[in-house]
């Protein structure tokens, strides 16, 4: 399901600096930030704490790719004046709300987060039977709600983030969203009920409480409506401590699943560093041509007189990408023909791809003949994420009861 969000919103997204760009995270994600970014109000961050979740034993390899990151963002179209960008390390705030949600994210909820086993599972050789991979949702939850983020643009692995997010969100509000004084209101009006019905709402409550029942809270809803000596306000108020709510400090996201095609890598499989068949944003048009002319094709294609068949052959879906439908009609007759060979085949898509990775990979190299202003524009988005982030931890301190006063 793809959510769309209305023009205007708040938007939030990392990404981990763990390796070179390549054309997976173009068409996978930098595509759909440049265009949100249009309408948007845009957060996008550096998300060197999460790296070091997995890789607390690499920070050289952190270190490096942060940079080259921004770099590659700016490249594709990220652009500052639109988006702010920033690190999260820079912006400390993240840390304290992450600190404020641990308290009342219960373990159970993370454990249960899927990529939490899965990870485990698939980095065998790490030990992550630690306290910060263990919270690590925890801390995304902090950096999607501390921008107030009603949008979060991921792929389909981090929605069960985002979920937990929303719950994490819920929660707060639950415990800490109420004017002061919520409940002494409340309690005041439903004495102003007369004694029937104030009997009757505190055991429907009770039960919708206590054990959920939705029948239990349809009735005292029911019940509420037809009140005639209290105020709307009351109503309202009685209305939100029925369910256990308050005001919302926190804003509950939604995750933006984007429609963007899976991008085949060299072999055919989503491309991934780590299946090394990735094409850089930076490969020259010589090795673009080279790893593309010595992709493997369809095997039965073994001399150029036999004939293939296109979907059994990566090539066939690069062309899906990058190719229109006159294009992938003269693949698809001319292979199963055998009267086209598959270096003319490829050669669509060798240009295609160089066209695409050119201009980017030029845009890369100036911007790192000039590195001065690549960290200006970082300074300036951590100090502009700081200015929203510090406003919402006045809020949630507040919610919280930590803004103390001399008495
Ligand atoms: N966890 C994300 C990933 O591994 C990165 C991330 C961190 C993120 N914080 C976020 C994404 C907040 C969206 C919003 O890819
Ligand atoms: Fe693949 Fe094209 Fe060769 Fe057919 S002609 S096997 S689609 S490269």
């Amino acid at each position: 399901m793809i959510n769309t969000i209305a023009n205007g919103e708040r938007v939030v997204s990392g990404m981990r600096p763990t390796g070179r760009l390549h054309l997976g995270h173009y068409h996978g994600v930098l595509r759909n930030w440049v265009a949100l970014q249009q309408d948007n109000e845009c957060y996008f961050f550096v998300a060197d704490w999460h790296a070091l979740t997995t890789a607390y034993d690499e920070r050289e390899v952190i270190s490096k790719h942060v940079w080259d990151m921004v770099v590659d963002w700016l490249a594709c179209g990220v652009n500052p004046s639109l988006s702010t960008l920033f690190i999260q390390s820079r912006v400390v705030e993240h840390a304290e709300l992450h600190l404020l949600l641990s308290m009342i994210a219960p373990l159970g909820w993370l454990e249960r987060v899927p990529t939490y086993k899965d990870q485990i599972e698939q980095l065998r050789e790490k030990d992550l039977a630690t306290y910060g991979f263990l919270g690590y949702p925890v801390l995304q939850s902090a950096d999607i709600l501390i921008y107030g983020a009603s949008g979060v643009p991921v792929g389909e692995d981090q929605v069960s983030h985002v979920e937990l997010t929303r719950e994490l969100a819920r929660r707060f509000n639950h415990l800490f969203g109420r004017e002061p004084g919520f409940e002494e209101k409340a309690e005041a009006a439903i004495a102003k009920m007369g004694k029937k019905a104030a009997k009757l709402y505190r055991e429907l409550r009770r039960r919708f409480q206590e054990q959920g029942d939705a029948e239990a809270l349809k009735e005292a809803q029911a019940l509420l409506g037809e009140q005639q000596n209290i105020t709307l306000a009351d109503s309202a108020r009685l209305a939100g401590y029925l369910e256990g709510g308050g005001r919302s400090v926190l804003v509950e996201p939604e995750a933006l699943l984007t429609e963007a095609p899976k991008m085949p890598g060299l072999d055919g499989r989503k491309m991934s560093k780590s299946y090394g068949n990735a094409l850089s944003l930076r490969e020259s048009d010589a090795d673009i041509e080279h790893k593309i002319r010595t992709m493997p094709t369809d095997p039965a294609r073994v001399r150029r007189n036999d004939p293939g068949e296109p979907t059994k052959c990566p090539v066939f879906d690069l062309h899906k990408v990058y190719s229109d439908e006159g294009t992938r009609e003269w693949v698809e007759h001319g292979c199963r023909s055998a009267g086209i060979g598959c270096l003319e085949c490829k050669r669509p898509v060798i240009e295609a791809v160089q066209a695409e990775v050119g201009p980017i990979r030029e845009r890369a190299e100036a911007l790192e003949q000039d590195p001065e202003q690549v960290r200006q524009t970082i300074y300036e988005g951590c100090e502009r994420a700081r200015g929203v982030a510090h406003e919402t931890m006045q809020a949630v301190r507040a919610a919280m009861g930590l803004d103390y006063r001399p008495r």
